[in-house]
């Protein structure tokens, strides 16, 4: 069955299902993503800096700790300054790929955004630009994209639409969140999307519809993380998701999407010490540590227990080093786009 997987790139709605549930083809599944992986991508793992430049946001996600209706959450945002300096010093360390990743905060007007864009691709010329700040209209997307961004993330959180409306107030909805992918492809964005593995009601045939609707979406990158508690959500009496699922589905993803750029989450990391290790080994070849200054990156917390909030961006960069050095990989230093067809075919 791994075998056929990586042939055709597919299986059975009922194959898949067995995948998912049992850890019984575990071994073999992992071995198989690795080396599907290495055939595309060699032992190389692309970094990003992450910068987390707001956390106030308009939306009440039930299952996110900076929902507008979390009145404990401490407010932050980075002013142009700020945000400039921390690409800076991420340059500085290597990094060649910046996500600007917010809640969804209209503080920052489209003419805001496209400054940050603009001046980030002014300074560093040889860095692509990633937003990840929610959904917004066509207009917005396309004066981001004249102003230099290159990729966005937008994970679609769920592909069924009931189950996306137990995650989501009414005020928020499905189409306008698959609207936006679709949007963003047309106008030439290198596009994420992703889910949480065991968020609430979750069911293993919605993971299965996630894993189709990435098939006809066919992003550039994909990205996976454990649903994990917030105490100050109404999800707090929902139990966080599991590592190893989750990293069963990173390796499922890769035998899917083999040219994909696959992340081993810090959700993944901070579910278990060895999360991201274990999820490079299955397949995922991008990390995406955190350039936020440390003064605000206490208060950037979508779930609890998150790691690195106390850590400088160096120490994070050397961390991932070795991280990744001991799991048998090695940082890059690049843009790290996706590869395609044209760089040869996958050897299965
Ligand atoms: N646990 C894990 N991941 C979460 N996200 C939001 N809240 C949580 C949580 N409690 C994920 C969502 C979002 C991404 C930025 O973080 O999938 O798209
Ligand atoms: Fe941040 Fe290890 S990646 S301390």
């Amino acid at each position: 069955m791994i075998k056929r997987l990586a042939r055709n790139r597919n299986l059975s709605d009922g194959e898949l299902k067995t995948l998912i549930e049992t850890g019984d083809y575990d071994a073999e599944m992992f071995k198989a993503a690795d080396s599907v992986r290495r055939s595309v991508y060699g032992a190389d793992v692309y970094i990003r800096g992450l910068i987390e430049f707001t956390n106030y946001c308009k939306n009440d996600c039930y299952y996110c700790g900076i929902r507008h209706g979390n009145t404990n959450a401490k407010r932050y945002r980075l002013d142009l300054g700020q945000i400039f300096s921390c690409a800076e010093q991420g340059y500085e360390l290597g990094f060649r790929t910046f996500v600007l990743q917010g809640g969804e905060d209209p503080y920052y007007t489209d003419d805001m955004i496209c400054e940050i864009v603009s001046g980030i691709k002014r300074r560093h010329g040889d860095c692509a630009v990633t937003l990840s700040i929610g959904e917004r209209s066509e207009k917005s997307f396309r004066a981001y994209w004249a102003s230099g961004a290159d990729r966005y993330l937008l994970r679609h959180e769920t592909s069924d639409g009931a189950h996306y409306r137990m995650l989501h107030p009414d005020s928020m909805s499905l189409e306008n969140r698959k609207a936006c992918l679709w949007n963003l492809k047309k106008i030439g964005y290198q596009v994420g999307s992703g889910f949480m593995v065991d968020s609430p009601y979750q069911t293993t045939e919605n993971i299965i519809a996630d894993l189709r609707f990435l098939q006809e979406l066919q992003p550039s990158m994909i990205g996976i993380g454990p649903y994990i508690t917030h105490a100050d959500t109404p999800f707090r009496n929902f139990p966080s998701g599991s590592a190893e699922k989750c990293i069963r589905l990173v390796a499922i993803l890769r035998l899917m999407f083999p040219y994909a750029l696959i992340p081993a989450t810090t959700a993944l990391g901070t579910i278990a010490p060895d999360g991201r290790e274990r999820g490079l080994s299955a397949g995922a070849n991008v990390v995406m540590p955190n350039l936020s200054p440390t003064s605000v990156r206490k208060y950037y917390l979508l779930y609890d227990n998150k790691i690195c909030t106390g850590d400088e961006a160096a120490e994070c960069r050397n961390c991932l080093d070795v991280r990744v050095r001991l799991a048998g990989y090695k940082v890059v230093i690049g843009r790290g786009d996706a590869k395609t067809y044209e760089h040869g075919d996958v050897a299965v």
